[in-house]
């Protein structure tokens, strides 16, 4: 959580856990639970959440991972996401998918690369949420483009 402003108690983590539920009651998607076959039922979640809030490039949806430190460093949060945008592009039809984070976080900057996600530097953008003057409000945006991105499975 250190690109967060604030890691969450219980009772927030709760409240996260029903917000996402209800995503997935409402959109029929949202971030899935990751689970590694004969290694742990859930490493993290990866998948697709609707962007909520004021920002230039909404409406638009953003695709997502955050994954147990133990399961990093061993390609799950790639292999997922490339899952996660056949199904965005083929099953949902989205004509394309943004991504999001502070410029220092490396390793996901690096999921979105490998996943063929391009940085949008025009795009670059405060986020509404941060409050301002904090030192992780300023985010990098990347796109992905289902023209770009071969025929799905
Ligand atoms: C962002 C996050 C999911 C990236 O995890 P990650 O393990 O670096 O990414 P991947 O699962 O794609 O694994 C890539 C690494 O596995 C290695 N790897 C091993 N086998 C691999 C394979 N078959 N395919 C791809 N990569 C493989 C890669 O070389 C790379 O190694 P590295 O650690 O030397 O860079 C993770 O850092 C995280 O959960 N961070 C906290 C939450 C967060 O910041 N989320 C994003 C907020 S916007």
């Amino acid at each position: 959580m250190r690109y967060f402003p604030t890691t969450l108690d219980r009772a927030q983590s709760d409240a996260v856990a029903e917000r996402l539920q209800r995503h997935f009651d409402t959109h029929g998607y949202g971030p899935w639970a990751l689970e590694i076959p004969g290694v742990t039922p859930f490493a993290g979640f990866v998948g697709l959440m609707r962007v909520g809030y004021d920002v230039p490039f909404a409406p638009a949806v953003e695709i997502g991972w955050r994954l147990a430190r133990p399961f990093w460093g061993a390609g799950y949060a790639t292999e997922a996401a490339r899952s996660v945008t056949q199904f965005a592009f083929g099953a949902l039809g989205l004509p394309g998918l943004v991504s999001f984070t502070v410029p220092a976080n490396a390793r996901s900057r690096a999921v979105m690369t490998r996943i063929g996600m391009q940085h949008c530097v025009g795009e670059d953008f405060m986020h509404p949420l941060v409050p301002p003057g904090h030192r992780l409000r300023r985010h990098v945006l990347y796109r992905l483009a289902a023209s770009a991105t071969g025929p799905s499975e």
